[in-house]
């Protein structure tokens, strides 16, 4: 992995580099990495799409949560990126569990790269990577470009409950509902729908606290020279759900791209 897509991982999973390689225990105990499963499947279920011909792509898919239960739910054909080999992995050994390998492909690439070149979805996810491409406006911008005109732009994150903006590591990108939504339309493509995923949100950042909390104390014991880096993440993550009650609401946000 180049230093740039370290870093942007790194920066997904609110760690800092040097624990990078450890993340794959620390979180092992989780298949969903932050996104909000039902819901997206929920939304899902409602696109006009045919299981013969729908084809989605799953952005920064880690463990294949999203993408082998829409391939196991709907049919459809995933395509998956995610540039940790260890959460492909993992992916892939989902996906013969649910009896979908042959929906599922796993491609272990950065999605900064990938998104470069057009393509012709049906459907996109973002789930969970808040502002990896940039603004939301810059995130609109990208994702339009991997669905066929009338495709779908499925993008799992949130707005600033009260405030403009907030100046904090990763959150650069969060603006209130009117102007998320101004941004995210200003395309010309139609949100067709919205799903709050505020109280799930909560629910499944405790968890991932709880979770990562065990698996930390565990890692100490057996590398004592870590001790320090893991209080310091475990505190930010503390930090990152309290401000993340405060300060957001979650939202799934649902987009059909403009035909023309
Ligand atoms: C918070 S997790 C969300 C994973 C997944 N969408 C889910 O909800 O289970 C973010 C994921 O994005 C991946 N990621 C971050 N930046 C990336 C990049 N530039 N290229 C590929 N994958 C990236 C990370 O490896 C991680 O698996």
């Amino acid at each position: 992995m180049n230093n740039r897509t370290k870093k942007s991982v790194a920066n997904s999973l609110e760690v800092e580099n040097k624990l990078l390689p450890y993340m794959p225990y620390l979180l092992q105990d989780l298949w969903a990495l932050g996104s909000s499963i039902n819901q997206i499947l929920d939304i899902v279920v409602t696109l006009p799409l045919s299981s013969d011909t729908a084809y989605v792509l799953d952005l920064g898919c880690g463990k294949g949560a999203v993408s082998v239960q829409i391939a196991s739910e709907f049919g459809y054909s995933v395509v998956g990126i995610d540039a940790m080999p260890e959460f492909l992995q993992e992916a892939q050994i989902k996906a013969a569990e649910y009896h979908v390998s042959e929906l599922c492909t796993f491609y272990e690439q950065d999605i900064l790269t990938y998104v470069k070149d057009k393509h012709d979805f049906n459907i996109v996810i973002l789930a969970s990577l808040g502002g990896i491409f940039g603004s939301n406006k810059d995130t609109i911008k990208t994702l339009r470009t991997q669905v066929k005109p009338g495709g779908y732009v499925v993008i799992d994150d949130g707005y600033l409950k009260k405030r403009e903006s907030l100046n904090r590591k990763g959150y650069g990108h969060y603006r209130n509902y009117e102007k998320t939504v101004e941004d995210l339309t200003s395309f010309s493509d139609c949100l067709i729908s919205e799903i709050s995923t505020t109280e799930v949100s909560k629910k499944i950042n405790d968890e991932y606290l709880h979770v990562i909390e065990s698996r930390i104390i565990e890692l100490s014991d057996q590398h004592p020279e870590l001790e320090k880096d893991l209080n310091n993440y475990l505190e930010l993550q503390r930090e990152e759900c309290d401000i993340l009650n405060k300060e957001l609401e979650g939202m799934i946000w649902v987009l059909k791209k403009s035909k023309k």
